[in-house]
């Protein structure tokens, strides 16, 4: 089955998911090739729910005894080059690259959901860290950052209301969302050793502490001695949406020649949505999310 999605890319569905079509190729060639480590530390998210920040993050906290703060490699390189896609970079074009030399820790990313991940991230005790955002900011950020990088657009982009309706019915990229955030939600009730579950809103309510979970999480606690050195602040600071929107690697440039840099910092704000969405918009996704997540456990803070 195929859909337009409202910024006039394909979607295909699969496995009850809707994909982009553009990344269908490399995520079945991840899905069919990659092997997991058991060191392998992979993050997931949905499009726009944090995956720039928890990049930066994870590579600085496995790297802090590699590169000195003021040496950071995110002074020369994008956090997504640092910590690649899967199927956006690592198999893009590539149907098995050789990874066997990547350092270790290995810090991948993907947008795929729990249940389309490669056999061998299920099967290896690596660990995934999944991030999520409120659904409404989520909605909003993917809305500018699509208009914004023109990517093989098929169709005219849909207005607000009928991207809206879209998404609230499930179509959108990676979509459902609830299917999205359920499945990583359920695997770490299930096993919490195995999938760490974030929210975009706790890191910015408490990032101090939230870097200390990801990085016991990651097998990389913080000893006493770094905890009064003022590492994790540092760390923080330098992951923070001020300074890696500053950073002039992250003003220029593109990845794939498709996406710009500078897409990946709009506002890095909790509640944007305000800004966007009519009242009986928000009142009909209050409900969409009463209804799925109901029992669940999973709640977000409208
Ligand atoms: P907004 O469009 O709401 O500003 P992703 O990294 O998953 O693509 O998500 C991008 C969203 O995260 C954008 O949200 C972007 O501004 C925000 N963002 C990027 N870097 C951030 C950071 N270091 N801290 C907080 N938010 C950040």
């Amino acid at each position: 089955e195929q859909r337009m999605n409202w910024d006039g890319q394909r979607l295909v569905k699969y496995k009850g998911f809707w994909l982009l079509q553009l990344l269908f190729r490399p995520m079945l060639s991840a899905h069919n090739n990659f092997r997991a480590k058991a060191t392998d530390v992979i993050l997931s998210t949905m499009p726009k729910s944090g995956t720039t920040w928890l990049k930066a993050l994870t590579f600085s906290i496995a790297n802090r005894n590699v590169f000195p703060i003021d040496q950071t490699p995110l002074l020369t390189s994008t956090p997504h080059m640092l910590v690649p896609f899967l199927e956006f970079n690592v198999y893009w074009g590539q149907e098995n690259p050789d990874l066997e030399n990547v350092p270790c820790p290995r810090i991948f990313a993907t947008h795929m959901p729990f249940e389309i991940l490669p056999d061998s991230i299920h099967e290896s005790d690596c660990r995934i860290i999944y991030i999520c955002r409120n659904p409404l900011d989520q909605f909003v950020s993917h809305r500018h950052f699509l208009l914004e990088n023109k990517i093989e657009k098929e169709a005219d982009p849909l207005d607000i209301d009928e991207a809206f309706d879209m998404f609230c019915q499930g179509i959108h990229p990676c979509g459902p969302f609830w299917d999205h955030m359920l499945g990583y939600w359920n695997a770490h009730l299930e096993n919490p050793r195995k999938v760490l579950f974030l929210k975009y809103e706790d890191l910015k309510e408490d990032i101090t502490s939230q870097v200390k979970k990801i990085a016991e999480f990651m097998g990389f606690p913080f000893s006493q001695e770094e905890e009064e050195q003022g590492l994790i602040d540092q760390i923080s600071g330098l992951c923070s949406f001020e300074s890696l929107s500053k950073l002039a690697v992250n003003k220029t440039g593109n990845i794939n020649g498709i996406v710009k840099n500078t897409s990946f910092f709009r506002k890095g704000q909790v509640g944007d949505w305000t800004n966007h969405l009519t009242p009986a918009m928000v009142e009909r996704i209050k409900k969409l999310m009463d209804s799925k997540f109901r029992n669940s456990g999973l709640m977000f803070k409208i």
